[in-house]
């Protein structure tokens, strides 16, 4: 078995047994960084992000850099070709030359696949469109392995953004691949999860699904809150915006009643969803979530290079 050479572009691009070779790797890394900072030596990323972006661009960057790897690209496609009108085949076909491994953001669904049928090194979706983020999955699974102890097994509730939200979808996918797992999906009627992905988990056959609008209900019974941002830059019109953007707003009062050793989750950026005063609780673990994602991605780019 071997992840060399690979694209990811969908969570379910990898099999279990894959993703849990790069989790062993990523707690190798976090116990003992040292030894994994010249692998990448030689290697460039080509990090080419066609839509806004901090943590996922900055966290690849950095990923490759404490590798000993360089990195090259841009962060704002109207100073590059593509506002002369070049097409994301013609750039990777290109870019494939000067990289040897690329991460893509865009926002159009599909456009990392597409770049995937042209490129000749592996490609990695870094978000596409209201699709599917399959490198914050690889944070958020590490981080409930790390501090729930197991992927199987957990009450998960989904709040707040669920129909364009890219990393519930691919979380939600990859999730329900693991034995075990309930899902309570809390959002406003108009942001409820995608009917392809409802039916995919109904087909399933073995996910407990539960819908709600009223997240007060069930924060007692749950063992991960997995918070979203609504997602202004996916509406159709401003009103329909405002009208949703404060549905949730979690407080540290609001989680009286929820289990102790329950986590707070968020792939960020938090706008309103998550008030100021839950960062001091020991519960709310979206920080370190964001930690993680760098050491997933350095498990993810030494494997897809092969040079690990
Ligand atoms: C998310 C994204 O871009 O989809 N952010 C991230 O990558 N950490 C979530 C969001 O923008 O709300």
């Amino acid at each position: 078995m071997s992840l060399k050479g690979k694209h990811l572009i969908d969570p379910n691009d990898f099999t279990l047994e894959e993703l849990d070779e790069i989790f062993d790797l990523s707690e190798k890394i976090i116990k003992d960084k040292e030894a994994y900072n010249s692998i990448c030596n030689g290697k460039i990323l080509g990090a080419l992000f066609y839509e806004p972006s901090t943590r996922t661009r900055l966290s690849f960057e950095s990923a490759m850099l404490r590798m000993g790897g360089r990195v090259l690209g841009f962060s704002d496609a109207t100073h590059s070709s593509v506002a002369k009108g070049e097409s994301v085949a013609d750039t990777i076909r290109v870019l494939s030359s000067y990289a040897d491994i690329v991460v893509m953001r865009h926002p159009k669904e599909g456009a990392p696949r597409l770049a995937s049928q042209y490129a000749n090194v592996p490609i990695i979706n870094g978000g596409d469109g209201g699709h599917q983020h399959p490198t914050q999955t690889l944070a958020d699974l590490l981080t409930i392995r790390v501090l729930k102890g197991s992927i199987e097994g957990n009450k998960i509730a989904f709040c707040g953004d669920l129909k364009f939200g890219r990393t519930v979808h691919s979380l939600i996918k990859t999730l329900s691949r693991y034995s075990g797992n309930k899902f309570i999906l809390v959002s406003p009627n108009e942001l409820r999860l995608p009917k392809y992905l409802k039916n995919m988990l109904i087909k399933n056959g073995n996910i407990d699904i539960y819908e709600t609008e009223d997240l007060e209900s069930v924060i007692e019974e749950i063992d991960i809150l997995y918070m979203t941002r609504i997602q202004k830059e996916r509406f159709f019109n401003e009103a329909d915006y405002v009208r949703l953007k404060d549905s949730y707003i979690l407080t540290r009062n609001k989680l009286n009643n929820a289990k102790s050793d329950m986590i707070v989750m968020h792939p960020l950026p938090r706008v309103n969803e998550i008030s100021y005063d839950l960062d001091e609780d020991e519960r709310a673990v979206y920080f370190t979530q964001a930690r993680f994602g760098i050491y997933t991605r350095m498990a993810l780019m030494s494997l897809l290079l092969g040079v690990i």
